[in-house]
């Protein structure tokens, strides 16, 4: 990510983000040896209706899903899925609606897209949004779809599997409601790809570890190629899109341990790190050092003829 793109826009979407999510939630300190629930506060992705965050996800995802970085991501996912008009195509895990309305301008009225999620409050959401795209939402969990074997002609599943304690199930069921020859694309994060380079060495990979620690799949990207396969799929191919930023405040928008606003309640940062850390960051941001880099993978395979 380039500097053009606005520190000052990017500071202030992310007070409205992910920031203000954390902004005053009282966690626990983070500890390594303190064995994340799927409950646990700092996991609400996996449940966002028994929060009452709902709002500050949603300016989140919205802030998210305007950056250029992943609009490429998304485009990659796109090259690889080869939507035509007339296809069936379900967005599981669909957040706000917003790729599943650019999937329905692609099948045209011939087409179908279904998009659903785990939480009420976004399908409501991504409802209100449709502005005539035609999509059926349903409040659904992508681990028990309420759909009969082979009903789409592409699934699509974006950053919703690293939430999962058992990703497997998810990409199952996304592969049984998949036609013969269809596809199944997902895109997700691998954490622990994660790259920050400060002036202190080691203080990075500490941050890191803790935050890796609240992830269920901190490793996902790199684990989706063996799942695809041994999920049944052929033709698998994974492509990385590099993600990378100059700025630690245009981070701070999207990567939460960049974020200073985050209180140490929350418990992100570790609290013997954390001045030390936010120094490093602030001495990166003045003197034009920064360097962050991830990896977005987009996975995609498709289901043989044998499968139906
Ligand atoms: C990080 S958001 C991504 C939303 C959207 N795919 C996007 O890329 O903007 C994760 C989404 O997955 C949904 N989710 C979490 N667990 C789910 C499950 N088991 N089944 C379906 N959706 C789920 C959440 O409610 C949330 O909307």
């Amino acid at each position: 990510m380039s500097r053009s793109l606005g520190t000052v826009r990017r500071a202030s979407m992310g007070r409205d983000g992910l920031g203000r999510l954390l902004a005053g939630r009282r966690h626990r300190c983070h500890d390594s040896r303190v064995t994340i629930t799927p409950d646990d506060p700092r996991r609400v992705f996996a449940h966002i209706d028994r929060s009452d965050l709902a709002p500050e996800i949603m300016a989140y995802l919205e802030t998210v899903a305007t950056l250029p970085e992943i609009r490429a991501w998304r485009a990659v996912a796109d090259d690889l899925m080869a939507v035509v008009p007339g296809l069936r195509v379900l967005d599981a895990g669909c957040g706000l609606g917003d790729a599943a309305r650019d999937l329905a301008a692609v099948v045209g009225p011939h087409g179908d897209v279904t998009a659903i999620d785990l939480s009420a409050q976004m399908v409501e959401t991504a409802r209100s949004r449709d502005a005539g795209a035609g999509i059926t939402y349903e409040v659904a969990d992508v681990t028990d779809l309420p759909y009969a074997s082979g009903s789409f002609d592409r699934t699509r599943c974006e950053r919703v599997l690293q939430h999962l304690t058992d990703p497997d199930a998810g990409l199952a069921e996304l592969v049984r409601v998949t036609a013969p020859d269809g596809i199944v694309c997902v895109l997700d994060s691998d954490w622990r790809s994660v790259a920050v380079d400060v002036d202190e060495r080691g203080l990075s990979d500490a941050v890191l570890a803790a935050m890796n620690a609240i992830s269920p799949q901190p490793d996902l990207g790199r684990t989706l190629r063996r799942r695809l396969v041994q999920s049944g799929l052929v033709d698998v191919e994974v492509r990385v899109h590099p993600i990378t930023y100059t700025s630690p405040v245009a981070a701070a928008a999207v990567y939460p341990f960049a974020d200073e606003k985050i209180p140490p309640q929350a418990g992100l940062v570790p609290p013997e790190h954390r001045d030390r850390w936010f120094a490093a960051l602030r001495r990166a941001e003045a003197e034009g050092t920064f360097w962050m880099a991830t990896l977005g993978y987009v996975a995609c395979g498709t289901v043989p003829e044998t499968a139906a």
